[in-house]
């Protein structure tokens, strides 16, 4: 199979929607990372993003709607916050997790009784959702357990070959995947973070905890319990207080070209060394990651990786992105 990578027009929207209506997968740009669609409401065309992206069968994924879709078709919303945080936050980086009404295929939520819905807010994934006009199932757009794309070429780069068309939407502006966010109870609860934090959340409405699974529970969110996000090389992390450490290990790599992946502040102890520099601010770190990772992996031997400083807000979903990225 050809893929190609088109710019979206009228032309390439109609070739989007004929590959989906045939039951195919179309890979499309978000503001978050890039995404892998098919039909949801279809068994052969769910199942086949399982296969191409080599996912685990038990790993539900999330159901994309455009801004004017009706999602009471979809979904109870009973929970007047629900409503509060889509008016503020919609369309945007937030994936709410709803009561299912059993509308699409029951292998988009792995069985669960309930269903993830997204409204992102990238100008090119509104053009084809409203295109196609039905609820898009995509998880991001890499071979399972890789580095996330936050470009077409990199969606190219794990799939060429395998699927057809990817719509190019140029350099993801977020960088790391939305904020999954669970509305069913009466507090809404961070299942994955993202680019809109717990504070920015319980700014909105006054309360939101953050899931952390107890050992040897059955986590509620089963994407979480698998390995994720990590490059095709070796990698290490280091704390921030940790320099002369990561220092040591990197003379002791050095024929085997390392690099040292961190943040402007970090990157001056660092003068002389192969650099990933991940930029200065929460926003820059999580627009940065996926990408120097990408172009880390194709490099690097090892990436020894300085763990930022700043834990908070934003910070929350990039350190769980790097932490899974690098904990090899
Ligand atoms: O930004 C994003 O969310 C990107 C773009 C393409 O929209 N998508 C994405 O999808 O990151 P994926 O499949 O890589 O991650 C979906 C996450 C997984 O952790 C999965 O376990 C969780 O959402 N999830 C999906 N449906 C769920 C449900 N019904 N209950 C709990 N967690 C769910
Ligand atoms: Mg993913």
């Amino acid at each position: 199979m050809q893929t190609e990578i088109c710019e979206i027009t009228k032309k390439s929207l109609e070739q989007a929607k004929t590959i989906i209506e045939n039951g195919g997968v179309v890979a499309f740009p978000t503001e978050t990372v890039y995404g892998l669609g098919a039909d949801a409401r279809r068994d052969d065309a769910v199942s086949l993003i399982f296969n191409v992206k080599g996912r685990p069968s038990d790993n539900p994924l999330i159901a994309h709607i455009h801004k004017d879709y009706d999602l009471s078709e979809l979904v109870y919303d009973d929970k007047p916050y629900a409503k509060i945080l889509r008016d503020r936050f919609l369309p945007g980086p937030l994936t709410m997790v709803y009561r299912s009404k059993g509308k699409v295929s029951s292998l988009v939520s792995c069985g669960l009784d309930t269903l993830a819905i997204r409204v992102p807010s990238h100008k090119g994934a509104q053009e084809f959702l409203k295109y196609v006009d039905m609820p898009i199932a995509a998880p991001s757009a890499n071979i399972s357990k890789h580095v996330s794309p936050v470009t077409a070429e990199h969606v190219l780069n794990d799939f060429n070959g395998k699927i057809p068309l990817i719509l190019q939407g140029g350099a993801c502006d977020g960088g790391i995947e939305s904020t999954v966010l669970d509305v069913t109870g009466d507090i809404p609860v961070i299942l994955r973070a993202g680019l809109v934090s717990q504070e920015m959340i319980i700014d909105a409405v006054g309360k939101c905890d953050l899931y952390i699974p107890k050992q040897n529970e059955k986590v509620r969110s089963p994407g979480m319990k698998y390995k994720h996000y990590s490059p095709n090389c070796r990698t290490c992390i280091f704390d921030y207080t940790e320099i002369e450490q990561a220092k040591k290990l990197y003379n002791l790599e050095i024929d085997n070209n390392p690099y040292i992946m961190c943040e402007d502040i970090v990157a001056e102890n660092f003068k002389g060394y192969n650099l990933l520099n991940l930029g200065k601010t929460p926003l820059d770190m999580a627009k940065n990651l996926y990408y120097k990772l990408r172009e880390g992996e194709k490099v690097a031997g090892i990436i020894i990786a300085i763990e930022p400083k700043e834990k908070d807000g934003v910070m929350q979903g990039v350190l769980n992105r790097f932490n899974k990225a690098c904990h090899g």
